[in-house]
């Protein structure tokens, strides 16, 4: 049974067992788009996609089925090589302020304003910190398929345009590493703006 199988199965639950890590091929190839109309099989692994984002958030459940938290999962990361990501990013409070399963992901327009987080970025994927600023768009206007087949286009700033980012970067087999400094992972680019 390949992964997709597995995955879509009613009443299966995915876990850290199913994300692939760093060194797995799947992670650095360029992910294929995915037919419209969406298949029945890959709405359902974007709404499996979602459900692990919420119990990775939810600290129940993180902690029974051992999750890592995470805002973004892209289905490169569970050894699927499609252009499916789904975003889940809560407010301070924990409520959601973010929450989109996105098939075939595409960056129409961004500004030339660059943006980084603080303290970097993390991935599901890469078992280990690796310190340094990402440079991102501050914000990007995204076309894309939702989970009702709909076309939409959405513009993102800031927090939202970074995850965005990141998660459409593992469509294209890159990681958020590729993109530090490795000379001086810490250097500020003339203009970037650093979030908290
Ligand atoms: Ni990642």
């Amino acid at each position: 049974m390949d992964a997709l199988e597995k995955i879509i199965q009613d009443h299966y639950v995915i876990t850290m067992k199913d994300i692939i890590f760093e060194g797995h091929k799947i992670l650095r190839l360029v992910a294929e788009e995915v037919e419209n109309p969406i298949t029945p099989e890959l709405l359902t692994l974007g709404e499996q996609m979602m459900t692990f984002l919420k119990n990775s958030q939810d600290p129940k459940m993180a902690e029974e089925l051992e999750l890592r938290g995470g805002v973004g999962l892209a289905a490169p990361q569970l050894n699927i090589s499609k252009r499916i990501l789904a975003i889940l990013i809560p407010d301070e409070e924990g409520n959601v302020q973010f929450e989109e399963i996105m098939y075939n992901p595409k960056i129409i327009a961004h500004s030339a304003q660059e943006v980084c987080l603080k303290s970097g970025e993390g991935c599901l994927s890469v078992e280990r910190e690796v310190p340094g600023f990402v440079s991102r768009y501050k914000r990007v206007t995204v076309m894309y398929i939702n989970h009702d087949n709909k076309e939409k286009t959405i513009k993102l700033k800031d927090h939202q345009a970074i995850v965005l980012q990141h998660e459409l970067d593992h469509l294209n087999g890159v990681l958020f590493f590729d993109r530090i400094n490795e000379k001086d992972p810490w250097e500020i680019k003339e203009g970037m703006e650093i979030l908290d």
